[in-house]
């Protein structure tokens, strides 16, 4: 029989999606190289350092307006709900490798939904505190103390936000037929079923 697929992203969200990955990309290894004094030779990458610092503020903006295009298609999709309870509740099932067991979930499983939310906050977080020290335009218009405290934000939420990520991308491999989700907007029916059973009911209307 015939593989059958479900449509999961449309192009635009396909567009959306890659181009916050490519800022992602931008803004995190830019503000890399002012970390720590060893990964400063990231700033090779954009033309040394003084484009680094120039570039770095701009990607970053651009990153959280790009994820603000996805936020607004997908919060609904994210929220969490009773059903997520239990699913958290069995996750340990899953990581056993022991996926019959879990409970049947939606568009998104409660993982997802944390990371969706972690992405979401730590961006609001950076994009904040990132315009509290922005020098020359916005940083004079802070008191010393409160810019101090956004450069310490600003540091803990990136670290959250590329962990988020990390874990992200490691959960997109480790569920084969994910990735192909984001880059052909499609998944097969059999991977809607076992990994999204709800999902896959309301798409096709089968039991
Ligand atoms: C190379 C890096 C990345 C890869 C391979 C990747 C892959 C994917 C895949 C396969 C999906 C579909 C998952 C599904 O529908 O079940 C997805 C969804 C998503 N990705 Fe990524 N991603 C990457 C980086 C990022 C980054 C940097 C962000 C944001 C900072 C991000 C935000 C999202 C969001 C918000 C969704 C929708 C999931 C939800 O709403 O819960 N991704 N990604």
């Amino acid at each position: 029989m015939a593989t059958r697929f479900l449509l999961r992203y449309s192009a635009s969200e396909r567009t959306n999606h890659w181009l916050i990955v490519l800022f992602f990309l931008g803004a995190g290894l830019s503000g890399l190289a002012f970390f720590h004094p060893s990964l400063f030779f990231l700033s090779g990458l954009f033309g040394g350092g003084t484009w680094a610092r120039i570039l770095h503020p701009f990607m970053g903006v651009l990153m959280a307006a790009s994820f603000i295009g996805m936020f607004v298609r997908l919060w609904r999709h994210n929220v969490l709900n009773e059903a997520d309870r239990e699913w958290v509740a069995h996750s340990a099932d899953m990581l056993r490798g022991d996926k019959a067991s879990m409970p049947p979930v939606g568009r998104y499983n409660a993982g997802q939904k944390g990371i969706f939310w972690v992405m979401a906050l730590s961006l609001l977080v950076l994009v904040v505190t990132g315009f509290m020290f922005w020098q020359p335009w916005f940083a004079n218009a802070f008191p010393i103390l409160l810019r101090r405290i956004a450069v310490l934000l600003h540091a803990a939420s990136a670290t959250a936000l590329i962990f988020s990520v990390i874990i992200h991308i490691y959960a997109a491999i480790w569920v084969k037929g994910t990735i192909r989700a984001m880059t052909r907007g499609t998944v097969t029916e059999g991977w809607a079923r076992q990994n999204h059973a709800l999902w896959h009911r309301e798409m096709t209307g089968k039991q």
